[in-house]
């Protein structure tokens, strides 16, 4: 997993990032994805019971639907127990800390952090000081690495390789988690990846061997196998020049009739949640090459696999 995550001389610990995984870890986890989407979760009426006996808290400081609600069902299905930490009503409303608060979820023998925050870098710095796993459920603008694995994932399943595929990332880049994770995955992998932004929205600290960065979303998606399009976040609107949402649309936006311009079998993916209309059309999201329920589909199956990994009994050892 991340390098980040691991110390020496002891299982790997936690999976706070895509970027510095080998293509050996990445393939290792998909495999156990799909192994539990084939052979379990269609075979074992969802219920393995591999992490009976332990406790997983999905601490989020941010809304979510997709990744909150997949944890909790793939911790149950392995036979953990889950609990939601919900922000509002908590002493965080009284001022307690993030660490105070992770250190007091810890002590009362919880084995497993999920965190989201909208701040870059919290899941780090919290498995530095606690002695249980950290999963990185989205931070700011960093990474989302069980987001990468799931696309990587309902990729594979159309293509079973990702050498040589072409990825177009199209959408807010430069505050992207989701492009992040996925950069950093598909290129470990093999793919060949294109970041499509408006100018002020392009980042320029992404470009390395493999990666392609444009404005111009015309010439990305000629040839493209696979086009990830990201959520515009309204909430940046004004803050920084970002065009407006019709100029948006217009522009970078897949549309019914930009669609019709993508490669016959191309595969449309969207982590959600969209907004209709502006950066992708109902019309698009209805078709068949849209993956997007595959995708929060397999979000079970992965998040299955890390929390087996770093909490199971055969987890991989240094
Ligand atoms: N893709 C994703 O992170 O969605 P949620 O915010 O609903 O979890």
């Amino acid at each position: 997993m991340g390098s980040a995550s691991r110390k020496k001389g002891s299982a790997i610990r936690n999976l706070l990032q895509l970027e510095g995984m080998s293509r050996t870890a990445l393939e290792r986890l998909l495999d156990d994805a799909f192994r539990f989407k084939r052979d379990v979760m269609r075979k074992s009426g969802k219920k393995v019971g591999a992490l009976r006996g332990k406790a997983v808290v999905n601490l989020f400081f941010e809304a979510s639907t997709r990744t909150r609600t997949s944890f909790e069902l793939a911790g149950k299905y392995l036979g953990a127990d889950v609990v939601n930490f919900q922000e509002q009503g908590s002493s965080v409303e009284k001022g307690e800390t993030l660490y105070d608060t992770a250190e007091t979820i810890q002590a009362m023998g919880v084995d497993l952090l999920v965190v989201r925050h909208s701040t870059s870098g919290v899941p780090d710095r919290l498995q530095r000081y606690l002695q249980i796993p950290v999963v990185n459920a989205g931070d700011g603008s960093h990474e989302h690495p069980t987001q990468g694995l799931l696309d990587m994932m309902t990729v594979l399943e159309r293509t079973s390789t990702l050498d040589n595929v072409k990825l177009v990332i199209v959408g807010d880049i430069l505050h992207s988690r989701v492009a992040r994770s996925d950069l950093w995955g598909f290129v470990a992998m093999g793919a060949h990846v294109t970041l499509v932004a408006p100018p002020m929205w392009l980042a320029d600290g992404l470009s390395q061997s493999g990666v392609e960065l444009t404005s111009d979303l015309s010439h990305a998606i000629q040839d493209a196998d696979v086009l990830q399009v990201l959520r515009i976040q309204k909430e940046r609107q004004a803050m920084d020049g970002m065009p407006s949402l019709e100029e948006y649309r217009a522009r970078w936006g897949i549309t019914t009739e930009v669609a019709k311009r993508l490669r016959e079998n191309v595969i449309i993916l969207h982590p959600g949640p969209q907004n209709r209309g502006v950066e992708i059309d109902s019309e698009v999201i209805a078709r068949t090459r849209t993956r997007i329920l595959d995708q929060v589909e397999n979000g079970v199956s992965v998040r299955m696999a890390v929390l087996t990994r770093l909490m199971g009994d055969n987890h991989e050892r240094e």
